[in-house]
């Protein structure tokens, strides 16, 4: 069997050792009688598996120990609405800033308006998503619950390879940061965020488990509309298991973890992010043209390059040769085209070789 290399931007390719791990288990969970599918999720065998997942978590992000890691489901699309929920009535203007750096970023602001009132402190979009507004020309406001930020816009390919220190931008408020397309591909800065979350289905295993990294000090706030099985400080006091948590997706995150781990960790990880985006960009940008991706260099993603063909009409042909040779779901986003490569944790370096060779190949014939 010939796996192809999958640039999927989510749900998305995972490390095959986790997979053929996961598959070897299916029946039989270490001696159990019965495979992690079927456990109970208060069970001791389940137990084993969620603690060591949240341990080996903390661990290769080095969580400090004042916030919460919560298992939860939902999505992050989920995430737009529960934030809220349990954030917006923390000051009395119940009121979030927003930052728009794309798509992602723009539909959390239209949901947030349903729970209180959004103020957009920057946005991008007079440069159609290709930049990132400075944290200095941020408009802040003073009583803010929290201002969001999408640290990783998965569609526009913009990257926040700095967050901010909101404090020293005269904000007490909280950063709340969508870190969903890049959760684990590098470190976080704990000390300028107040709550990080992330849909699982790129870096951390299959779409159903949503992980929201919380501070201590912000719950409680939760409104009283927010369902129990949403109000964070419920969820942190019953140890994620308030309701049945997504135990196979939880158990599969698991082993991406110690897959991370024994490739040498996070800082590893990211040294191999880093190597693969610069090989992509640099075909991209030595084409002499005739593949762009538009882009501010000092906000491109590692995790998600979108990019056009000179000749748009040649975007089909070059689908078809990249099926040929095994590198798949490059098509772009429906709302902006062209093409786009995923490049999470689980690519191979191997994979952005051959795509970087299929891409010179077609240019050479192309061009
Ligand atoms: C940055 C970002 N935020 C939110 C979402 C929506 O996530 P979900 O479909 O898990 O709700 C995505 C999905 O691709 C994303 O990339």
């Amino acid at each position: 069997m010939a796996r192809a290399h999958n640039f999927s931007p989510g749900p998305a390719t995972l490390p095959e050792p986790v997979l053929r791990q996961a598959a070897a288990e299916m029946l039989d969970w270490q001696g159990s009688g019965v495979g992690v599918m079927e456990m109970s999720h208060r069970g001791r065998e389940f137990a084993q598996i969620f603690e060591r997942t949240e341990a080996r978590l903390r661990e290769l992000l080095a969580v400090p120990a004042h916030f919460r890691v919560l298992f939860m489901q939902g999505g992050a699309i989920g995430e737009n609405a529960v934030v809220p929920m349990n954030l917006i009535a923390r000051r009395p203007a119940r009121r979030a800033d927003h930052v728009i750096t794309g798509t992602w970023s723009k539909k959390t602001s239209r949901e947030g308006e349903r729970y209180g009132q959004v103020h957009v402190a920057a946005s991008n979009e007079a440069t159609r998503h290709t930049t990132l507004p400075a944290p200095s020309s941020w408009q802040l406001s003073a009583d803010a619950s929290y201002v969001h930020l999408c640290s990783n816009e998965t569609i526009g390919g913009v990257e926040v390879h700095e967050l901010p220190d909101l404090r020293a931008l005269g904000s007490e408020a909280p950063l709340v940061i969508d870190a969903s397309s890049h959760l684990a591909s590098r470190p976080i800065a704990w000390d300028r965020v107040g709550l990080v979350y992330a849909g699982a289905q790129k870096n951390i295993g299959p779409a159903g488990l949503t992980l929201v990294f919380v501070r201590d000090d912000l719950l409680g706030h939760a409104l009283p509309v927010c369902p129990s099985a949403f109000d964070y400080a419920t969820v942190a006091s019953n140890g994620s298991m308030f309701n049945t948590p997504p135990t196979w997706a939880i158990y599969i995150a698991g082993l991406v973890f110690e897959w991370i781990a024994q490739q040498g960790g996070i800082a590893a990880i990211e040294q191999r992010n880093v190597e693969k985006a610069a090989l992509l960009y640099a075909a991209i940008d030595g084409s002499e043209g005739f593949y762009v991706n538009r882009v501010a260099h000092d906000c491109r993603s590692r995790m998600n390059v979108p990019f056009f063909l000179r000749e748009d009409s040649l975007t089909p042909a070059f689908l078809d040769a990249a099926r040929e040779r095994g590198l798949l779901q490059l098509k772009g986003h429906k709302s902006v085209g062209g093409l786009r490569a995923s490049l999470y944790n689980a690519m191979p370096l191997a994979g952005v070789q051959s795509l970087v060779g299929c891409m010179q190949e077609f240019a050479a014939h192309h061009g």
